[in-house]
């Protein structure tokens, strides 16, 4: 296929690109913990992480969970609920699930080991173009391109390709240029080399060109053009969704959770009874009509929220209102809601904006009252 896009990279010196690049890395590299070996099943889960969360946030949680789950074999045969706890606050939770799924298929498919082919590896849940890319080219060495955001950032400037990287094909593009100039000799780090030259100098606002050491290979720092690349349109607009949400005691101190559905935003995960209100009538009353239809219940709620939560999701934003309230304690037990005391609370795998519920009910006093 034609690239007519990628027209720079053929002006390039490529050995002697891949040479500074390399060299920069092996100087520069920061000393992170999914890098001490070439475990595969490491490099998925740090890869699986590093999906949308900041390097510096994901670091306690790659420790913490290759510590509870240090195999194939563990993964393969926790517990969910352990496995979303020990994911609590990452968000995106259809990663953590996607990929103990996967990994079961591999413990009992492929004798536990993580798949070492294109086809194969890209067969898995949750394992897509990029995520196979990074495990084959890091764990195994194949040149396989790894192409996430970050990627397309570096490569529009250093090759001025103009492509808009919020359309879906455009990934197609990065990953041919990736396929012209990888290194054969060291794909690992030739991909990681790309990742932290995004991460370190070609920083999306004010990339630090005089620091860098592929600055004489960059079409885009020649043309003054760095700061206009990527290309990236702006997505739809967001969603905004009002909530009320209820952190109902009993007389005996017990507070009710509920579950989240199977599927769907935030699946399974834990949370404080809410609903989405609808815009007409004061939230309280909402809430209270909520708390009888769903649970039969009868509430005595504040007349004021304690505390007001925001979280924004990738499209949707939630604001959400908090009430505290008692209940009668006779709640009938239901499948997916609990009455639990508030030390076993923190037992359980909230959603963030939920864990933040908790921790300002906590901070009003919510054991005394
Ligand atoms: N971002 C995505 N993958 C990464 C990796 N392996 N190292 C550092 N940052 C990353």
């Amino acid at each position: 296929m034609n690239f007519p896009s990628l027209d720079h990279i053929e002006k390039t010196d490529i050995t002697q690109f891949q040479q500074d690049l390399l060299n920069w890395y092996k100087e520069e590299k920061r000393d992170l913990p999914w890098r001490y070996d070439q475990d595969p099943y490491k490099v998925w889960v740090s890869e699986i992480m590093l999906q949308q969360t900041r390097v510096d946030t994901v670091i306690p949680y790659f420790e913490r969970f290759i510590e509870q789950f240090p195999t194939i074999e563990a993964l393969a045969e926790a517990e969910e609920e352990k496995v979303l706890k020990a994911w609590e606050g990452l968000g995106y939770y259809s990663r953590v699930r996607n990929l103990q799924a996967a990994v079961k298929e591999v413990h009992e498919q492929y004798g536990g080991k993580v798949p070492d082919t294109k086809e194969v590896i890209s067969s898995l849940k949750g394992v897509g173009p990029y995520t196979s890319g990074a495990i084959l080219s890091i764990a195994y060495g194949v040149p396989e391109p790894a192409v996430d955001g970050n990627v397309m950032r570096v490569l529009s400037r250093i090759f001025s390709i103009w492509d808009d990287i919020a359309k879906a094909s455009t990934r197609k593009v990065f990953e041919e240029a990736v396929r012209r100039i990888i290194s054969k000799e060291d794909p690992s780090s030739f991909n990681q080399a790309l990742m932290e030259l995004g991460a370190l100098i070609c920083t999306p606002t004010s990339p630090a060109c005089l620091l860098c050491p592929v600055r004489d290979h960059c079409h885009a720092f020649h043309e003054g053009t760095a700061d206009e690349l990527p290309i990236k349109t702006k997505k739809k607009n967001m969603r905004h969704v009002h909530l009320a949400a209820a952190v109902l005691q009993t007389e005996g101190g017990e507070v009710l959770i509920q579950k989240r559905p199977e599927s769907g935003l935030l699946a399974n995960l834990w949370e404080f009874p809410n609903t989405e209100l609808s815009g007409h009538g004061h939230p309280k009353v909402e809430l209270e009509l909520f708390l009888e239809r769903e649970y039969g219940i009868e509430s005595t709620l504040d007349k004021e929220p304690f505390a007001k939560i925001q979280h924004v999701f990738s499209h949707l934003t939630w604001d959400i209102d908090v009430y505290k309230g008692t209940m009668a304690s006779s709640v009938p037990a239901r499948e997916r809601s609990r009455l639990v005391s508030s030390e076993e609370v923190e037992q359980y795998a909230f959603s963030v904006s939920h864990q933040k519920i908790w921790k300002q009910a906590k901070k009003n006093g919510w054991n005394h009252s």
